[in-house]
C-alpha cells in the first residue's frame, strides 16, 4: 500500500476536513438553512451526503440552483477538490434575497477565503441562464442541486431546464422538499 505522508496530503488539498469545517462554522450562517449542522461536533449533518455524492460519483460538473450563504456550493467544491481531477461547480443565483451574491469580486473572494476556488457563480435565474451561451455548452452535468425559489413551478422549471443535460448516472436533488413549511425569506 503507498501512502502520502499527512502533510502532503495537506498541503495538496488545504485544510484537513475537520478544520476546514470549523473554520466554516464561524461564520454562523453556514450553520442555518436547514442541512442539519451542528457546531458542537463540527458535523455538516446534511453537508456529509453533498459531500460523500460529490467523492462517490465524481463529477466534473455539478450545478447548484439557488443557496443563501454558499453552504452547498462549498460541500461540492471541497468534494471535487478532495477528488483530485478538477471539475466545477456551476453555481446559479440571481442574489434576489440580498446583495451577498451581487459582486463577483467579493463573490470569489468569499469561496478562496474558504479554500475552495472551482465555484463559478452566475449572478441569473434559471430562466435566464437556459438562454445564455453558457448553458448551450455546458455538457453533461453529473449532479443538480435544486434549491432556488421555491414554489412547485420554478422547482418543475428548474428540474425540466437540466435533464437533457444530465448524464445518465447522474442525480437530481431537491433541497426543502420533505415538509411544507411557509418560508421566511
Ligand atoms: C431560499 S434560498 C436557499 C436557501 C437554502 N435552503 C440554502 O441552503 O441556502 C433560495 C435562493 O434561490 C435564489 N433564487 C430565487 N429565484 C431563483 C431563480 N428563478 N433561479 C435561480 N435562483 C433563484 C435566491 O436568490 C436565493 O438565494
Amino acid at each position: 500500500m503507498f501512502c502520502l505522508p499527512r502533510e502532503e496530503i495537506l498541503s495538496q488539498n488545504g485544510l484537513a476536513l475537520k478544520d476546514w469545517i470549523r473554520e466554516l462554522f464561524e461564520n454562523e450562517d453556514l450553520l442555518r438553512m436547514g442541512h442539519c449542522q451542528r457546531l458542537e461536533d463540527l458535523n455538516l449533518g446534511l453537508g456529509w451526503l453533498y459531500y460523500a455524492l460529490g467523492r462517490i460519483l465524481r463529477p466534473s460538473k455539478i450545478v447548484v440552483i439557488g443557496s443563501y450563504r454558499g453552504f452547498v456550493p462549498l460541500m461540492f467544491g471541497r468534494a471535487l477538490a478532495d477528488n483530485s481531477e478538477g471539475g466545477e461547480v456551476c453555481f446559479i443565483d440571481p442574489s434576489f434575497v440580498d446583495d451577498f451574491w451581487k459582486s463577483s469580486a467579493a463573490v470569489d473572494k468569499f469561496f478562496a477565503d474558504a479554500g475552495i476556488t472551482n465555484i463559478r457563480h452566475v449572478l441569473m435565474t434559471t430562466q435566464e441562464f437556459v438562454e445564455s451561451e453558457e448553458y448551450r455548452t455546458l455538457g453533461k452535468v453529473g449532479i443538480i442541486f435544486i434549491d432556488g425559489y421555491h414554489s412547485e413551478e420554478q422547482a418543475r422549471f428548474d428540474y425540466e431546464a437540466f435533464q437533457d443535460k444530465l448524464s445518465p448516472e447522474g442525480i437530481t436533488l431537491f433541497h426543502d422538499s420533505v415538509r411544507v413549511r411557509t418560508s421566511k425569506i
